[in-house]
């Protein structure tokens, strides 16, 4: 069964043993900006801007927000020939000057915190959402205890994708106890966390954390869409997720 609380992190000797395929999350997403190495005039363009940066916008999912030019987000200042890029509100602020900020009742800490970039590029990436990996492998990420690095002196754990956070960043951060290959073993004993929703058959999506969990916000506890069932009787025929997949089993 899953273990709570940040007491595992001491138990960590954390190795990435195994990589997925990813694009590397710039270190300093959290930062405001510093100085540019290249001076520009403080009204430069979009077009300016690509002109150095294309790659920003390069990738199979491009944030819509990049349609609406890159001063959105960034500001350029120009004095006595110093020029620097900040952005237009502290990074975990940014993403709220646009889209709201769910009224569910639980929120996932991560979007709370407004720590959106952790997920998300702001920019473009070869995931849908543009998150910097696949949604699984963002779950993952933090929530399986193989994946993340964690620094007891520093007090940061650095997802394997490059972001670092610091522990109050992750506090409450609880690991699933998977089986080696993190496929299986949550929220039951043998349960699958990934690969072919066999109940519903092989025209059905495969199944995913996401299947059972938003990763922002939900009503429910535990981030779940429905209820989950009665944890004295794991089971129990009314829960609406389970059923969800298992009609046959909970049937009568
Ligand atoms: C003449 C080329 C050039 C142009 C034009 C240019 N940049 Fe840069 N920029 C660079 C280089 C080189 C770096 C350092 C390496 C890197 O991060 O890619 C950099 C770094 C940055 C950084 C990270 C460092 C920091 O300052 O925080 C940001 C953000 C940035 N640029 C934004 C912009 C924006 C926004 C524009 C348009 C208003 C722009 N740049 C125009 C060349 C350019
Ligand atoms: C200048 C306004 C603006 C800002 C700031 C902004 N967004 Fe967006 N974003 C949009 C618009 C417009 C859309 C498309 C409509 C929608 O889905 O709401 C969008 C859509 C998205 C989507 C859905 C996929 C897509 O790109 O269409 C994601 C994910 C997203 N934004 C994440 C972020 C994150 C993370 C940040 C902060 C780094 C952020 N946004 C900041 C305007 C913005
Ligand atoms: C939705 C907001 C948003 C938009 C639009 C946006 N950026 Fe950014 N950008 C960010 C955030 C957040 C960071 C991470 C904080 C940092 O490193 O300063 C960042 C970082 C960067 C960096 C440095 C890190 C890296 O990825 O190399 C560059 C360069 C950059 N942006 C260029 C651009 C350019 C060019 C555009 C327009 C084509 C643009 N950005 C549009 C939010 C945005
Ligand atoms: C823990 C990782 C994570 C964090 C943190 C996160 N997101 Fe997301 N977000 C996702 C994933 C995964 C999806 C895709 C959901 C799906 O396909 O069901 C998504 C989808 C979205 C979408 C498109 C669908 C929708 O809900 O409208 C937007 C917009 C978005 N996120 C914005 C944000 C903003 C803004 C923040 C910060 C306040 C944020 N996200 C924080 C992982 C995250
Ligand atoms: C940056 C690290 C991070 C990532 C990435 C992340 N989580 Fe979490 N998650 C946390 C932390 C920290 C908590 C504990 C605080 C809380 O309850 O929100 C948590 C708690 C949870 C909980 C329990 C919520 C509750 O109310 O008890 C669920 C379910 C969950 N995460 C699912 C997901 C899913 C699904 C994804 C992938 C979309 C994901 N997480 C990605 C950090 C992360
Ligand atoms: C078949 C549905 C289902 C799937 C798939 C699923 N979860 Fe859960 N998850 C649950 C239920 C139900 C709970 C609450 C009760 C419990 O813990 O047994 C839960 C609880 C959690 C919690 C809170 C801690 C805990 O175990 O009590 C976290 C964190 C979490 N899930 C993350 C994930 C992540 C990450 C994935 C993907 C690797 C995932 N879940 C896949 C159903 C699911
Ligand atoms: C998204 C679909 C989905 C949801 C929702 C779901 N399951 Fe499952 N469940 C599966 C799949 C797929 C299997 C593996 C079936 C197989 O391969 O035989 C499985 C297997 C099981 C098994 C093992 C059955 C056996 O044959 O031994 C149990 C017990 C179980 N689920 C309980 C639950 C409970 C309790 C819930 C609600 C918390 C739940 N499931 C929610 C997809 C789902």
């Amino acid at each position: 069964m899953p273990h709570r609380g940040s007491c595992c992190l001491t138990l960590l000797l954390a190795v990435l043993a195994y990589l997925p395929a990813h694009s590397q999350a710039p270190a300093n997403v959290f930062s405001s900006g510093g100085v540019h190495p290249v001076t520009l005039k403080s009204d430069a363009s979009t077009a300016t801007c690509n002109e150095c940066h294309g790659n920003i916008s390069k990738g199979k999912y491009v944030h819509t927000a990049l349609e609406m030019g890159c001063t959105n987000c960034h500001r350029v200042q120009n004095e006595n020939g110093v020029t620097r890029v900040t952005l237009v509100a502290p990074a975990t602020e940014l993403c709220l000057t646009c889209h709201l900020l769910s009224e569910d009742k639980v929120l996932h800490r991560p979007y709370k915190m407004g720590d959106c970039v952790v997920c998300h590029s702001p920019h473009a990436s070869d995931f849908p959402e543009h998150t910097w990996v696949a949604h699984q492998d963002i779950c993952l990420g933090c929530h399986a205890r193989s994946r993340l690095k964690v620094d007891e002196a520093k007090k940061t754990v650095t997802v394997p994708w490059g972001v670092t956070l610091t522990f109050d960043q992750v506090k409450g951060w609880q690991y699933l106890n998977l089986n080696a290959t993190l496929t299986a073993n949550h929220p039951v004993e043998g349960h699958p966390v990934s690969g072919p929703n066999t109940p519903l058959g092989p025209k059905a999506p495969p199944i995913s954390c996401l299947s059972c969990h938003s990763p922002h916000a939900s009503n429910v506890v535990y981030l779940l869409p429905k209820l989950p069932p009665d944890p004295a009787m794991p089971l129990c025929k009314t829960c609406g997720l389970c059923s969800d997949c298992h009609k046959r089993m909970f049937a009568n």
